[in-house]
């Protein structure tokens, strides 16, 4: 496995330096199912580069991908969950606070999990058995601080409808925080600058974040304390475990 991880950190700091030497040249927008869903020529030729080098090196192994409907469950066998680019919008309209995000499962074991904040050049992977770690220094696990001292971070639609509680959660808070990117408010859970991030996202948005988040204290769930089901679009949590009780009597 550790030889894997290696390959893993390799790779998704090559797709990192394939798209900061890329984005300088014009990018072609696409938009997939409405206008603010977009995709570049880049998320795809990064997903491409990605999977080309997984099928050389493991050519047994499977891919469940976010681009051109690669989708192999994570259940059954060797499965890399790739993102290409999380943060799409961020990476048109800013050109950073985006990420890589890797997730590599067993028959639906998570081994380990990577996000890659391009811009920032900070690699945060681990999980299973690996500690967790950005940039090769070692995360602490989650230290618990009381809702008064923390940030929310969430996806600003559900926010203001208050979906689910969540803005009845956030007025316990300081205040909430939107980074335009499920990978990178993720990073921010796991460095203990969130309370927890709550969106409605796919399997490739959350699964480097859930394997990671495991070994520091924190859990994935659906917003109704389920586990998410690798396959659909679903409103999700990333929390402290040690929390769960208390952001439950404001999450209904
Ligand atoms: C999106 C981002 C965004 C989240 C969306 C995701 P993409 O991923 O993570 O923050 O709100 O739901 O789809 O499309 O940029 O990879
Ligand atoms: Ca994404
Ligand atoms: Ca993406």
């Amino acid at each position: 496995m550790e030889t894997k991880f290696k390959f893993a950190q390799d790779l998704i700091q090559e797709a990192g330096s394939f798209i900061r030497d890329e984005m300088a040249k014009t990018l072609k927008i696409e938009e997939k199912t409405q206008f603010d869903d977009l995709v570049t020529n880049l998320d795809k030729a990064t997903q491409d580069l990605m999977i080309a080098k997984i099928i050389k090196n493991y050519p047994n192994d499977f891919i469940f991908a976010e681009e051109d409907g690669v989708r192999h469950s994570v259940e059954h066998g060797n499965v890399w969950v790739l993102d290409p680019i999380d943060g799409t919008v961020n990476f048109i309209v800013q050109g950073e606070h985006f990420a890589v995000m890797i997730a590599y499962f067993e028959d639906g074991i998570g081994k380990f999990g990577l996000i890659y904040d391009v811009m920032g050049d900070l690699l945060y992977c681990g999980g299973g058995s690996f500690p967790v770690c950005v940039n090769g220094k070692p995360i602490p696990r989650y230290q618990d601080t009381p809702l008064n001292r923390t940030l929310l971070g969430t996806n600003a639609g559900m926010f203001a409808d208050n979906y689910h509680g969540i803005r009845d959660l956030a007025k316990q808070t300081l205040g909430v925080r939107v980074y335009g990117g499920a990978g990178i408010s993720m990073t921010q859970v796991m460095l203990g600058h969130l309370l927890g991030y709550f969106s409605c996202i796919q399997p490739w948005d959350y699964a480097a974040a859930l394997i990671m988040g495991e070994n520091l204290g924190y859990t994935l769930l659906t917003i109704d304390g389920e586990k998410p089901d690798f396959s659909t679009r679903q409103s999700i949590m990333f929390v402290p475990k040690a929390k769960l009780p208390e952001i439950k009597t404001y999450i209904k």
